[in-house]
C-alpha cells in the first residue's frame, strides 16, 4: 500500500508533463533519447552477428532481437523532432532540410529490419545472414548521408 500510492502520484506526475510541455522544449533531451534508441538497434545488431558468429550461441534468442528491430525501425522516424539539431548531436541538418530523401533512408531500415524480423522467424540461418547485409546496408545508407563523419 505504501509503494502503491507514490507510484499512482509519480505517474500522475509523468502524464501532466506529457499533455502540458511543449512540443521543442528540450532539444537535449531529444537527442540524449534519439542516441538511447539508436544504441538500442546497434545492441540489437551487435547481438544477432553475435549469435551469427558463435557456434554455441542461443539461436533462438534470434527471434526476439529480430522483433526488436523491427519495432525500433519503426520509431526510428519519430525520434528526429524539429528543433533535436542543435547540441550535442551528429545528426546533420540535410535531415530537416530534405525530409522526402530522409524519410526514404527509414523506410529501406524499415524494410531491412521486416526481412531481419522474418529471417529470424525462418530459422533458416543463410536467410539470416542475407538479412543481415541489407540490414547492414540500410544503417550504412543513413549513417553515410544524414550522420556527421567521425573525425
Ligand atoms: C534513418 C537514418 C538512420 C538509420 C537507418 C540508422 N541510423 Fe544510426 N544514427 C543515425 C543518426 C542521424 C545518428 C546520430 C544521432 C545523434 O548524434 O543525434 C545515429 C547514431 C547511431 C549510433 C550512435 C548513438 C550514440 O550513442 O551517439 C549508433 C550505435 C547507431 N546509430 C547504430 C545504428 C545501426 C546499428 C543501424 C542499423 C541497424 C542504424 N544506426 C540505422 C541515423 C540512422
Amino acid at each position: 500500500m505504501h509503494l502503491f500510492k507514490p507510484t499512482i502520484l509519480a505517474l500522475a506526475v509523468i502524464s501532466a508533463t506529457a499533455f502540458t510541455a511543449p512540443a521543442f522544449a528540450d532539444g537535449d533531451g531529444e537527442i540524449k533519447y534519439r542516441k538511447s534508441v539508436m544504441k538500442s538497434i546497434g545492441g540489437h545488431m551487435g547481438a544477432i552477428v553475435g549469435i551469427l558468429k558463435s557456434e554455441t550461441g542461443n539461436k533462438a534468442n534470434l527471434i526476439v532481437h529480430g522483433q526488436g528491430m523491427a519495432a525500433l525501425s519503426n520509431i526510428a522516424g519519430s525520434v528526429f523532432p524539429e528543433g533535436s539539431d542543435f547540441g550535442e548531436t551528429e545528426a546533420l541538418p540535410v535531415i530537416w532540410e530534405k525530409p522526402a530523401d530522409f524519410a526514404k533512408a527509414v523506410k529501406m531500415f524499415q524494410d531491412a529490419a521486416k526481412g531481419m524480423e522474418m529471417a529470424t522467424q525462418s530459422g533458416d540461418m543463410a536467410a539470416v545472414g542475407a538479412a543481415l547485409g541489407k540490414l547492414g546496408g540500410a544503417c550504412k545508407n543513413c549513417h553515410e548521408n544524414f550522420r556527421e563523419k567521425k573525425k
